[in-house]
C-alpha cells in the first residue's frame, strides 16, 4: 500500500512530467499542425517522428482528431498533393500513464519497463502495418497503409474533407454485407494468412465501393497458438452484431469450420 507522502510525491513527480511534455508540445508543434491544436501530450519524440514525415514529404500538415481509443488517436493529415491521410499515433505517454504509474513505483526495473513501454507501442505500429501490407498485396479490401515510423502509422484517409467513412454500426446493413464479412474474413484467413482477433462493427467501414476493414494491430498470424479462439470470436461478435439488427445468419461454427475446412 502506498502511503499518504508517496502518493502526494508521486502525484507531484507526475505532474511535473506532464507540465514538461506540455511545454514541449507548446514549443515543438507549430510548423507542422497549421495552428489547429494536438489535444493529446505527446511525447518529444512523437513530435520529432512528425517533423520527420513532415520533412520527408509524406504529411504537410496535421488536422484534427478523428477517432480516439485507449491505445491510439487518430488524426485526419493532408498529404503535399492535397491528399487526405491518416494518421494512428500510438500513445506511448497519455493521462493513462498517471492510472499506470503506482504499479510501477518503487519497482527498480521503472526505467527499463518506461523505455520497454515504447518499444512496445512501436511494435504494436509496426505490427499493424504489417498486418495491413499483408491484406493490401492480397488485395483484400483493407484501408491502404502507407508508411509507419516508429509510433506513428501513415494510412490513405477512408473518407472526405476528414469525416471518415461509416463503420457497420453506423449504417443500415443487409444479407449481402454479413456475406461480405463472411467472405473478407475467410479471404483474410486463407490468402492473407491472419486473423483480425478485434472484429467488430466498429472496426469496418461500410463504403459506396464496398465494406473496408481496419484496426489490424491485434491481428495474429494463423499459426499463433490462439488463432483459432481469436477466429471464433471474431465471427461470434459479427454474427451477434447482424442478429441483432433482425437477420438470419449461419451459426457461427458452421462458418468456422467452412474457413478452416
Ligand atoms: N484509414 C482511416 N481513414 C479514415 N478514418 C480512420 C482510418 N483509420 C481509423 N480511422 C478513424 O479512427 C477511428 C479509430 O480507429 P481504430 O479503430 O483503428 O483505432 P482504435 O485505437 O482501435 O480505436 P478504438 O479503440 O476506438 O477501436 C475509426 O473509427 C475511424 O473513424
Ligand atoms: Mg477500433
Amino acid at each position: 500500500m502506498l502511503t499518504d507522502e508517496l502518493e502526494k510525491k508521486l502525484a507531484k513527480r507526475i505532474d511535473g512530467r506532464l507540465l514538461e511534455k506540455e511545454r514541449e508540445r507548446k514549443s515543438e508543434k507549430d510548423g507542422f499542425d497549421k495552428n489547429k491544436v494536438l489535444d493529446e501530450v505527446f511525447d518529444k519524440s512523437t513530435m520529432m517522428t512528425l517533423s520527420g514525415l513532415k520533412n520527408s514529404g509524406t504529411i504537410s500538415y496535421v488536422n484534427g482528431a478523428v477517432g480516439s481509443g485507449k491505445e491510439s488517436k487518430t488524426y485526419w493529415a493532408v498529404g503535399p498533393s492535397g491528399n487526405d491521410l491518416a494518421l494512428k499515433i500510438y500513445l506511448v505517454a497519455t493521462s493513462n500513464f498517471k492510472k499506470r504509474y503506482p504499479y510501477l513505483l518503487g519497482d527498480s526495473r521503472f526505467t527499463k519497463i518506461k523505455k520497454g513501454t515504447r518499444n512496445l507501442v512501436e511494435l504494436w505500429a509496426q505490427k499493424e502495418f504489417g498486418n495491413l501490407s499483408q491484406c493490401f498485396k492480397k488485395g483484400l479490401p483493407c484501408v491502404r497503409p502507407i508508411t509507419v515510423i516508429k509510433n506513428v502509422l501513415v494510412m490513405e484517409f477512408a473518407g472526405k474533407n476528414g469525416v471518415p467513412e461509416p463503420t457497420l454500426v453506423e449504417t443500415e446493413v443487409d444479407y449481402n454485407d454479413y456475406e461480405s464479412v463472411v467472405s473478407i474474413i475467410d479471404d483474410l484467413y486463407n490468402k492473407a494468412k491472419i486473423v483480425h482477433a478485434d472484429l467488430s462493427e466498429y472496426n469496418i467501414f461500410k463504403t459506396k465501393k464496398g465494406l473496408l476493414f481496419f484496426d489490424l494491430g491485434s491481428a495474429v498470424d494463423i499459426k499463433h497458438p490462439n488463432a483459432i479462439k481469436f477466429l471464433e470470436r471474431d465471427i461470434k461478435n459479427i454474427t451477434k452484431f447482424f442478429v441483432k439488427r433482425g437477420l438470419t445468419v449461419t451459426n457461427p461454427s458452421d462458418i468456422v469450420k467452412r474457413i478452416m475446412k
